[in-house]
């Protein structure tokens, strides 16, 4: 009889193998272990059996059920595996539709205008020595406000314009400035670097704010800095980028993180005049900027009394909107391909 239960369960087995659906599977283990099944029909006999003989039979015919047991469930379960993996090969769907969008004149590739200037900028920069510097999107209370000035009753905290994490300690940065501390704790003065990136603020979306943007910082640090070197390295920036000389002025601004701050202007014309209007639509606030606080400094890690320098802020997404007559500044986060698609030339 032991010798039949192994023939019964090699006989099983192999039956198992060649069968290809659930049905199939749950007929043969009823032919086993069903009411009138070869296996249920040993165990009946048992009680028949010598005492010796039930000693052997017993235990393996308990042994070869479960066995038959754990081989119809992984057998149903390659079974339905297999099902998934056909029906999911049947329905491949290629998201990254990359070799349309490619072939497409519609959509064929070119770079965001703001990846463009940023990197336009970024060469204008490293073009007179500066370093270009990164930072993470995720701070902390520090280096997004206590290292800038801003303590902690200031109203550039408040809540609502800042995205910040469960445990009030850290943000998605609000500004670039956030690089400057970074950099300050990284290098040895005398140094210049400017530091590009996104940057978040909570705000309800309209023509000219969107909740994630651009910017790009400036930082210089060295001995005897004056408000004449920035105004040449911004001079210089703008000239590059209008490809013409153009005329700035310097107006007082407040931002805790330099002292005196200012806001730089250009003489500005509108892009679009419509016949009868005047050309001149006066000035345009583009740059904030100033000479850097001698609390930064501290923070940063530079004695004050030995060394100065200046900072700036440039918006990436305003730059852009100017250059190129830009109305509404959600064109640039909506993701149409054929917004992006008229940068093709520039
Ligand atoms: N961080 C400021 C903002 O997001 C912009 C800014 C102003 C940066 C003055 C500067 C600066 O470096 O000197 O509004």
């Amino acid at each position: 009889m032991a010798d039949s239960l192994d023939s019964i369960f090699i006989e099983f087995k192999q039956k198992l193998s060649t069968l290809t659906t659930q049905a199939e599977v749950l007929n043969l283990k009823s032919q086993a272990m069903g009411k009138k099944g070869t296996i249920t029909e040993i165990l009946k006999n048992i009680k028949n059996l010598s005492i010796e003989e039930k000693k052997i039979i017993g235990p393996k015919s308990n042994a070869v059920k479960k066995d038959i047991e754990t081989l119809v469930q992984n057998k149903i379960f390659d079974l339905d595996k297999d099902a998934i993996n056909k029906k999911l090969a049947e329905n491949k769907i290629d998201i990254s539709l990359r070799n349309s969008l490619l072939k497409s004149k519609e959509t064929s590739p070119c770079l965001h205008p703001v990846t463009s200037i940023q990197r336009e900028i970024e060469d204008i920069f490293l073009s007179m020595g500066f370093d270009v510097l990164d930072g993470p999107h995720i701070e902390d209370e520090f280096h997004n406000f206590e290292a800038l000035n801003i303590p902690e009753d200031h109203p550039a905290r408040d809540m609502q314009d800042t995205f910040w994490f469960k445990d009030l300690k850290h943000l998605l940065r609000t500004h670039t400035s956030t690089i400057q501390v970074r950099g300050m704790k990284s290098k040895k003065p005398p140094f210049k670097f400017v530091g590009p990136g996104k940057v978040f603020r909570s705000e309800r979306t309209d023509t000219t704010h969107e909740m994630c943007f651009h910017q790009l910082e400036g930082m210089m640090v060295g001995k005897n800095i004056t408000v004449s070197h920035l105004i040449y390295f911004m001079k210089t920036l703008l000239k590059e980028i209008f490809k013409k000389e153009m005329e700035v002025r310097l107006r007082p601004g407040f931002f805790p993180f330099v002292e005196p701050g200012f806001e730089l202007d250009i003489r500005w014309k509108k892009p679009n005049v419509k016949k009868g209007e005047s050309k001149h639509s006066g000035w345009l606030e583009l740059l904030p900027c100033g000479m850097v606080h001698p609390h930064v400094l501290k923070a940063g890690g530079i004695d004050p009394n030995e060394y100065n320098g200046f900072a700036f802020g440039l918006g990436l997404d305003r730059l852009v909107m100017v250059k190129y007559g830009i109305e509404d500044i959600r064109h640039l986060h909506s993701g149409d391909l054929r917004f992006n698609n008229q940068f093709k030339e520039y």
